[in-house]
């Protein structure tokens, strides 16, 4: 049995008491990915951000709301942990000051000035031991499979699961799966149960059972 971590849904960054940026990010890919996971076997810690979807029961769920405190609460649970999947949405981007009070309307425009966020995904597998893996995702509009590679290699995971910007807040999803050094394993499509079946299995084949054996 392993212990897989798992990102779900986005996350928001505050510009003031009331007002955020945020994404369409459901979490149902990462809850998907949570039961699929728990079926093989395996125990699943679930990071997610403020979503609606419901995880399952038998995994330990932790809520945050800022890319940092995901990265924070993440790193707390991988460290423990055999891999990670990056199935949330986090936002890229924080504006540098959060106002104390609402902003309120002048009568002329304003500018935010926004700062990069931390990338989970990328400082995790920077720092993983070597028994440990990490899968992340790839959201692309265009040149999906060539933008998912490059990322891959990026980030230095060990594989990278590419959809399209149609997997945001849909039932059904279409990936493909890529293992470190560019070889495409496989394709899924339909409900994302069904394809986070699949991707767990490749998970398995690929990652989890070659580390037992070692
Ligand atoms: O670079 P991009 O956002 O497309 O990368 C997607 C992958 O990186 C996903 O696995 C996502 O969970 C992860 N990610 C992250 N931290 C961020 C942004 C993305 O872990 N700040």
């Amino acid at each position: 049995m392993a212990h897989i971590v798992i990102t779900s849904g986005p996350t928001r960054q505050y510009l003031d008491p009331v007002r955020y940026l945020t994404n369409a990010s459901s979490g149902r890919m990462g809850a998907a990915l949570a039961q699929a996971a728990l079926d093989f076997g395996h125990q699943v810690t679930v990071v997610s951000g403020p979503v609606s979807v419901e995880y399952p029961s038998q995994a330990k769920v932790f809520w945050v709301t800022t890319t940092q405190e995901m990265l924070d609460a993440t790193r707390i649970a991988f460290s423990t942990a055999d891999g990670l999947i990056g199935a949330a949405a986090p936002c890229d981007y924080m504006p540098e000051h959060v106002e104390k009070n609402k902003l309120h309307k002048t009568g002329s425009d304003i500018s935010i000035h926004l700062m990069e966020t931390p990338d989970i995904v990328a400082t995790l597998a920077a720092n993983k031991l070597p028994k440990q893996w990490v899968v992340a995702f790839a959201l692309e509009t265009e040149d999906v499979r060539f933008r998912a590679i490059v990322k891959l290699s990026r980030k230095a995971c060990d594989m990278i699961v590419s959809n399209s910007a149609q997997a945001m807040n849909a039932e059904d999803n279409n990936v493909e799966v890529i293992l470190r050094g560019g070889t495409v394993l496989d394709q899924f499509y339909g409900p994302k149960p069904l394809v986070a079946a699949g991707i767990l299995r490749l998970i398995e084949k690929h990652l989890i059972a070659p580390i037992a054996i070692a």
